[in-house]
This record gives structure tokens, C-alpha cells and sequence, in this order.
């Protein structure tokens, strides 16, 4: 069983908040995903009929959130933002239903770790607007049921196996975020820089951009510790060398990794001749959350090609032998 209490909340939420793309021209990138939403939410609206359920899942601080704020924003739709744990038990579920408003979106974040029978009272609901209430126990119980308002179900994970297949099935839609290409980083980079009133030398930015894990929250994070080196030194327009020498007291190298990726990797290469190896047994040797690795490191470092994913396991690339340097390459003959 993986465990369910992978880190998920963003590291700062108050940069969240203030970073957030506020209109749909704002929101870079992505865009296949973009255009089929754009088609979806003009034809739900000429209709004049609620959008059908949405999932979005990929790896933290692509743009689940910001999506489904944007979505709710264009169907001119109210938004109930809730989490997955935050919904301890199908009174808590009721609770939220029966106090949407007509027309409403609902946005689940984390969707993966509803409770069971959180989740069981949730199917009817997305079928039917239907809500079954047990009133009573044993042989004397009861079923009521009520109507509930027309709304939409925006639901994120970042772990769609965890997903059962009757709740995965009740979406109209499933979109998957990608990770992001550098020019568009640099394009988030530019109006984030602009918002915090930073100016930044085309060099300086590229150099975030390629550091940023090709996610927009990295990047936004990297941005705020150049600035801070940027006045310490003084300047007004951050120098590359700045950018660098922030990157570099990060410890975050040129493809973006940062120690635990790293440390991820050579333990792959060391302590498991470069795998395959199980997820439990590389966390427990790198003392590492399961979940954590899973969710926050390993995509990455599976875009990059650097490690694979095998039957047996995790596995070590060439490409991962060669960033990690020669040494590791000699260790592995
Ligand atoms: N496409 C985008 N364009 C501009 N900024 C973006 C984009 N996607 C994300 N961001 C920035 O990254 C931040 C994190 O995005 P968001 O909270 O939507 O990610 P998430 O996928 O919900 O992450 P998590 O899985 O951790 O909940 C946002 O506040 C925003 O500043
Ligand atoms: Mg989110």
C-alpha cells in the first residue's frame, strides 16, 4: 500500500495566491489542453448547461489549481474549493453539496485521499445530483433522497493510479499537465518578475527557466530567492551572475536537480548497481517519503530521462550515469 501522506501542499501559498494567472491569457502553456477546454466550456455555455466533470492530474505546481480557478471564472460559476482530507466523513460531503449553489463549481484538490465511503456517497451525486442519506440504523434505517443543485465537479490529483475506477469513470473528462518547455517558463518568469517588480537580464531568466524543473511553481520560487541575492547586491536589474550564484547556493544544478534528486540518483548508482529497484527500498535507503519521491521527485527525473521505470523497478540511465559524472560511470565496470 503506498502511503497517503506525501508532502502536497505548495511550500509557499501565499506566492501561489499571488502569482496566480487571473485570466485565461495569463495561463501559458498547455496548450492542447487549453484549446479542447477553451471548446468544451463555449459549447457548455452557448448551451447554457453546466461544464461536464473535469480531473486534472500531473505532478505538483503545473497549474491544476490555477485551471480549474480560471474554469470556474469563465463559466461565470461560483467556486467551492474543499481537499480530499478535509472531507473526514459523508456528513462533511452533504454539508458541501447541499450548499452549493445552482450552477456551481466544486473543486476537490488531492481527490486521491477521499475516504471510502466519502467517495461512495459522491457517485450518485456526480450521476444523479442525487443524494442518498441514511437516516437510522439496522433494520429500522432509512434512505432519504434529495436533489441536489446542477454543478461541476473539478476534481486535481497528482496520483491518478490511487484513483478506484468507478470514481475515475464518473468524469466526463480526464486531462493529464505536462511539464513545460523552457520558453514558456521564461514567458511565466517575465510577468511573475513584472508582479514583484523585479527587472531580470534575458540571461538571468534563461538561467531559472532551464533550473525550474519545467514547472511554474519552481520557477516562481527560484525567482524569489534571486531576488532576494539581486538586493543584497544592490542591483536593480538582476545580473546572470546573480542568477547563478542564487542557483548555486541552492544547490540546484544546470538540468534543474536539486539535492535529493541527486542523492536519489546516487543511491540508485551506488548502493544499487544503477537497479532496477523498488520504490520502498529506494526510499528507505535514501530516507526519502515513498510518496514524496513519487509524486515530487521521480516525474522529473523520468522527463529528463534519467531514470526508467521498469516491471522490477526503478532503473538508472545512461544519461543519469553521465550527469552524475565520470565517477559514477568507473563504479558502475
Ligand atoms: N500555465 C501557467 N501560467 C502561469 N503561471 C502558472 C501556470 N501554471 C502554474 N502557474 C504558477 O504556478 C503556481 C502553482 O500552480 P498551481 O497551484 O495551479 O499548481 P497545481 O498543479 O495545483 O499544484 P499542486 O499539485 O501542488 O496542487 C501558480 O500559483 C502560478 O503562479
Ligand atoms: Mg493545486
Amino acid at each position: 500500500m503506498v502511503p497517503q501522506n506525501a508532502k502536497k501542499s505548495s511550500p509557499d501559498p501565499v506566492l501561489d495566491a499571488t502569482l496566480r494567472p487571473r485570466n485565461w491569457q495569463e495561463f501559458i502553456g498547455q496548450k492542447k489542453l487549453k484549446a479542447n477546454l477553451w471548446v468544451a466550456i463555449e459549447a457548455a455555455k452557448s448551451r447554457g448547461e453546466p461544464l461536464d466533470h473535469l480531473l486534472f492530474y500531473g505532478p505538483p505546481g503545473l497549474g491544476k489549481t490555477s485551471l480549474a480557478h480560471l474554469i470556474a471564472a469563465e463559466m461565470g460559476a461560483a467556486l467551492t474549493p474543499t481537499t480530499g482530507p478535509a472531507i473526514e466523513r459523508t456528513g462533511d460531503l452533504a454539508a458541501i453539496l447541499t450548499n452549493l449553489a445552482e450552477k456551481s463549481v466544486l473543486f476537490i484538490d488531492e481527490i486521491h485521499r477521499l475516504a471510502k465511503p466519502v467517495e461512495e456517497l459522491l457517485y450518485p451525486a456526480l450521476e444523479a445530483r442525487s443524494l442518498h442519506i441514511i437516516l437510522g440504523r439496522g433494520p429500522g434505517a432509512r434512505t432519504l433522497e434529495l436533489q441536489l443543485p446542477t454543478f461541476t465537479l473539478i476534481a486535481a490529483t497528482t496520483r491518478p493510479a490511487m484513483l478506484s475506477a468507478p470514481l475515475r469513470s464518473r468524469f466526463g473528462t480526464t486531462w493529464r499537465l505536462d511539464f513545460y518547455e523552457a520558453p514558456e517558463i521564461e514567458q511565466i518568469l517575465e510577468r511573475s518578475s513584472r508582479l514583484l517588480n523585479i527587472t531580470l537580464a534575458a540571461e538571468a531568466r534563461r538561467l531559472i527557466a532551464v533550473s525550474s524543473r519545467a514547472t511554474p511553481r519552481t520557477a516562481n520560487r527560484l525567482l524569489k530567492r534571486v531576488r532576494d541575492l539581486a538586493q543584497t547586491r544592490g542591483e536593480t536589474v538582476v545580473s546572470p551572475d546573480t542568477a547563478r550564484e542564487a542557483l548555486r547556493m541552492l544547490e540546484v544544478d544546470a538540468e534543474g536537480l536539486e539535492p535529493t534528486d541527486r542523492r536519489l540518483l546516487t543511491a540508485l548508482i551506488e548502493q544499487f548497481r544503477g537497479g532496477p529497484v523498488g520504490l520502498k527500498t529506494l526510499a528507505a535507503a535514501t530516507a526519502e517519503d515513498e510518496g514524496t519521491i513519487e509524486d515530487v521527485y521521480e516525474p522529473y527525473l523520468l522527463q529528463l530521462g534519467f531514470i526508467e521505470r521498469t516491471p522490477r523497478g526503478r532503473t538508472a540511465t545512461a544519461k543519469a550515469y553521465a550527469h552524475l559524472g565520470k565517477g559514477a560511470v568507473a563504479r558502475l565496470l
